[in-house]
């Protein structure tokens, strides 16, 4: 690092050349674990710098996303980057103007991308305005264990030259000397896998670095696993009762209760829950689950399990949580921790734990909710988990009308996350939140403002059901088929700007078929030999299962292209609602990245192939 050079012969450096005083000092972050950064001077000569970043790494690395760098404040004397350009001889792929809107005065600085001609594609441009900071992004050669990286230039446009022949062996490069016009900050990168460390995810070993790191600005050494696209189902009706899934606990002296609140409200209802708890789901499950290509658990938890002071509710649901992380993992699974239910109720939903009133905005709940997330962001956030669990939800489905505010729930949710992301070890970890009903895309305002150019750790869950509104109601299956089709748009709108998860899905909707194949909306049908969805999952006949897993294929095809992964509702669900009685019946493929009725949705928009995608996975 160039700050082990004495400062006198630092200012030495800086003052014996008058133009560099020109210059603002600059500071570039690399995010990168295991590496070592220095910036050097490679040149001076009528009025320009020339700097690179040299990076190395011990052991080898397989670096999955990119280097940040925050280079310069445009000032009068502008910068030029050169990203991966041998001889610079190209045209400019982009000036950048200082002061004045209208790229009046002087360049400030230029830019080329790739290489001489200046008309690469897909390689790294520094983004940023005029007058601001600009970001570079730089994924590092896999499996290299030293590189260097582009060239900035700092140049008195007014007699702009040439960058030559930029050495790239690293011989060459030590005769360079330490630059005086920047400085190297190292921060760990999540998005970064060490070959040499990281261990099969079917064993129970987490995957965390055990490098040593020469980090030496932060003391972090988190290398997270990069998160695939997440192909998940719902551990639902679990750790948060819901009555109409869990026909098992609500019988005998809990046969009256509605919900999860007054089911522990009733003498003996801790034993209940262990048996429930402890038969519902078993590690056989979620292997059975792991069989079909499932890689994700979502596992919706309510915050009494934190902390139920005042309430009736009973604790011990995160026992069987981390039981399941553990399953997951053996399993080579990821888990994404639902916290869905909140204090006071965010939707008044028997899933909240509450059916009833909703009383979740109040100062005092909404701060309760904070509260409970810090506690379980620092642990399920922490390292330890760091191989497994990818995601934590802040709240599940919170309505947008009668008590609640969206506008209540957009600030929330921005303190949440903050107050998340500081308990988190793991910095890849995405902090999720429901759209509240509005749409993933109504999110996008806020991701931007948390995102703020850094790693997309702020992730939207959406729900899509059709059989919630007369609308959906009346459509055939095929009508349900294109409107699920037209998802796609919005899905990766919104996967541009952060990851989006259709947390919620299923194969459910009000639909008959009759013997012909042909399809009518609703709940009961008139035609000889006709059968309804809504009838005896056992007894559905070929038509309807076909009807079922023409649906489920579309829907799955959408979430495919064009968001960062789904969750069906639910594993062990009723009907239509079920993954595994659905995988039995052939309504669900198996595996589920499999077709039969393949390519029914035409024009699917495809989630950004060149953003966060690229950098994240
Ligand atoms: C540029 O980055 C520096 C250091 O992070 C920051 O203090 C400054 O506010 C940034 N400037 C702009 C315009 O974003
Ligand atoms: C990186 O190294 C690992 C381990 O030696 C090897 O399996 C992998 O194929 C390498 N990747 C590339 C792109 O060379
Ligand atoms: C548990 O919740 C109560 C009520 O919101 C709160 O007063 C208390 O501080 C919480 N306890 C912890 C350990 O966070």
């Amino acid at each position: 690092m160039w700050t082990s050079l004495p400062t006198a012969l630092l200012a030495f450096l800086f003052l014996s050349d008058p133009a560099a005083a020109r210059y603002q000092r600059r500071t570039i972050t690399i995010e990168a674990c295991d590496t070592t950064a220095t910036v050097v001077r490679t040149s001076s000569a009528g009025g320009e710098f020339h700097e690179k970043v040299l990076a190395s790494s011990t052991p080898p690395v397989v670096v999955m996303s990119t280097m940040t760098v925050v280079p310069m404040p445009v000032g009068t004397f502008g910068g030029v980057v050169y990203s991966g350009v041998s001889t610079g001889t190209g045209i400019p792929a982009g000036i950048f103007y200082s002061g004045a809107a209208s790229g009046l005065g002087l360049p400030s600085g230029i830019f080329w991308s790739g290489y001489a001609t200046g008309t690469g594609s897909g390689s790294p441009r520094p983004t940023g305005g005029v007058g601001g900071n600009r970001t570079h992004h730089h994924p590092l050669p896999v499996n290299s264990t030293s590189s260097v990286l582009p060239i900035f230039s700092l140049h008195d446009t007014s007699s702009f030259s040439k960058q030559t022949s930029i050495a790239s062996s690293s011989a060459a490069l030590s005769t360079y000397i330490p630059s005086p016009f920047s400085s190297i900050t190292l921060k760990p990168s999540s998005t970064f896998v060490s070959v040499t460390t990281s261990k099969s995810r079917s064993t129970s070993t987490p995957s965390t670095s055990t490098s040593t790191t020469s980090l030496t600005s932060t003391s972090a050494t988190a290398t997270a696993t990069p998160i695939p696209f997440l192909r998940g189902v719902n551990l639902g009706g679990w750790l948060v009762l819901e009555k109409w899934m869990d026909s098992d606990a609500f019988t005998g002296a809990f046969s009256n209760a509605a919900d999860q609140y007054t089911f522990d409200s009733i003498s003996g209802a801790s034993s209940a829950l262990e048996t429930h708890w402890s038969t519902y789901f078993t590690e056989s499950d979620i292997q059975s689950l792991a069989a079909t290509g499932i890689n994700a658990l979502r596992i919706p938890i309510g915050y009494w399990a934190y902390n139920n002071t005042g309430t009736p509710y009973i604790t011990g649901a995160d026992a069987y949580l981390d039981k399941a992380i553990t399953w997951a993992r053996n399993a080579g699974m990821y888990v994404w921790v639902d916290c869905h239910g909140s204090p006071g109720s965010q939707n008044g939903f028997d899933n909240s734990g509450h059916a009833g009133s909703v009383n979740w905005q109040t100062s005092s709940n909404l701060a309760a909710s904070i509260s409970v997330l810090e506690t379980m962001a620092k642990k399920y956030g922490s390292l330890e988990y760091a191989d497994v669990v990818v995601g934590l939800e802040m709240t599940n489905e919170p309505i947008s009308y009668g008590n609640n505010h969206f506008s209540v729930t957009q600030s929330w949710a921005q303190e949440a996350y903050t107050a998340v992301k500081a308990q988190v070890e793991n910095p890849g970890l995405v902090v999720v939140m429901h759209d509240a009903f509005q749409g993933a895309t109504a999110w996008t305002d806020v991701a931007q403002t948390l995102i703020n150019g850094g790693k997309k750790t702020f992730g939207i869950d959406t729900h899509l059901y059709q059989l919630y509104t007369d609308a959906d109601n009346a459509l055939t299956q095929s009508e349900h088929i294109s409107k699920a089709c037209g998802w796609s748009t919005d899905l990766a709108i919104s996967n541009a700007v952060m990851p989006t998860y259709i947390g919620e899905f299923s194969a459910a909707t009000n639909v008959c078929v009759n013997p012909d194949g042909s399809t009518t909306a609703g709940t009961s049908c008139s035609v000889d030999g006709c059968q309804c969805q809504s009838g005896n999952f056992d007894d559905l006949n070929d038509a309807m299962v076909k009807q079922m897993r023409m649906f489920v294929e579309a829907q799955l095809d959408v979430f495919e292209a064009s968001s960062s992964g789904y969750f069906m509702w639910a594993a062990k669900g009723p009907g239509g609602w079920g993954f595994l009685n659905g995988i039995e019946k052939g309504v669900i493929p198996n595996p589920v990245t499999s077709r039969k009725y393949s390519s029914q949705c035409s024009g699917l928009v495809k989630r950004e192939s060149k953003g966060w995608r690229r950098w994240f996975w």
